[in-house]
């Protein structure tokens, strides 16, 4: 049987799977009542007719099923494909929470701060955006529950979306063979109601939020003294760039989305806006994934770089 489904998503995954199981049975059930039955009439010593059939019968039977057959995987294809991506539009204000994969656990950075280890807590009905990267080889975020599963990779972010909507623990494993403990890189998504995540929440140890860090971040690793008012040095201002097109030396426009601030962070010389020195130095080594992640929430700030 299928696992819980507890997520808005999950039905259609279910509808898809139960009508390919479905065809399947009956393709096979029809195969092999033809097998029997043609197994019967042609046996040896039947009075069967063993003459070759007309060709205009053949040709018939032969544009028919071929014709038929693409139809219904056309279809399947269809049907698939829009299955997929009706998960893959951002939900409307979603919350947002970062995921660090490394050798082997998972590291949950909610956007007020909070931090968990191979455990996500998340209130019910609420749609998540995960924002997702590893500090070292493939993983893949799989919850079997809300059917949703995506590869994490090194050096970029994959997204993933989905809203709860069963309160319970949920299995999460890493679905990507990623070293010698890779299956015990497990944990468990907890859905709760909006009042008992909120005392979970509580509970929880207070601290600075995700921006608030960034923002220490940007003055402690100098990201200021280039980016905000410098006489000295020309760099491009950072001001509201979240989800901004920002002209690129060569021609060309590309979003700041999480993707293009990380890179512009660990591999500054891969994308220089027009105007601008290929000066900066790449902070690889300098700052860590959960730095980028924090200096992200601090950029996606309103009046971030100022
Ligand atoms: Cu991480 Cu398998």
């Amino acid at each position: 049987m299928l696992p819980i489904a507890a997520s808005t998503y999950a039905p259609r995954v279910d509808v898809l799977f139960w009508l390919l199981v479905a065809m399947s049975g009956a393709i096979v059930l029809l195969v092999t009542t033809l097998l029997v039955w043609f197994s019967t009439k042609y046996r040896r010593g039947t009075k069967a007719k063993r003459g070759m059939l007309p060709t205009r019968f053949t040709r018939e039977v032969e544009i028919t099923w071929t014709v038929a057959t693409f139809f219904t995987f056309l279809f399947l294809f269809w049907w698939a494909a829009a299955v997929q991506t009706a998960n893959a539009p951002i939900p409307k204000h979603p919350v947002e929470i970062h995921v660090i994969a490394k050798q082997w656990m998972w590291k949950i950075e909610h956007p007020n701060g909070q931090r968990e280890i191979d455990a996500l807590h998340l209130p019910i009905g609420v749609p998540v955006k995960l924002v997702m990267t590893s500090q070292d080889v493939i993983h893949s975020f799989f919850v079997p529950a809300f059917r949703v599963k995506q590869d994490v990779l090194p050096g970029r972010y994959t997204e993933l979306h989905f809203t709860p909507d069963k309160v319970g623990t949920f299995h999460l494993f890493c679905a990507e063979y990623c070293g010698t403990n890779h299956s015990q890189m497990t944990g468990g998504v907890v859905v709760m109601t909006p009042e008992a995540y909120a005392r979970w929440s509580e509970a929880q140890p207070q601290g600075d939020s995700l921006a608030q860090q960034g923002k220490a971040l940007f003055t402690r690793l100098g990201c200021a003294g280039c980016h905000v008012n410098s006489e000295t040095v020309h760099a491009p201002d950072l001001f509201g760039i979240y989800g901004k097109p920002q002209p690129m030396t060569g021609g060309g426009f590309k979003i700041a989305d999480e993707t293009y601030l990380r890179d512009s962070i660990m591999l500054p010389k891969q994308d220089v806006v027009a105007g601008y020195a290929p000066i900066m130095p790449s902070f690889q080594g300098v700052a860590s994934e959960e730095d980028v992640v924090k200096l992200i929430a601090y950029l996606k700030q309103p009046g971030a770089g100022r």
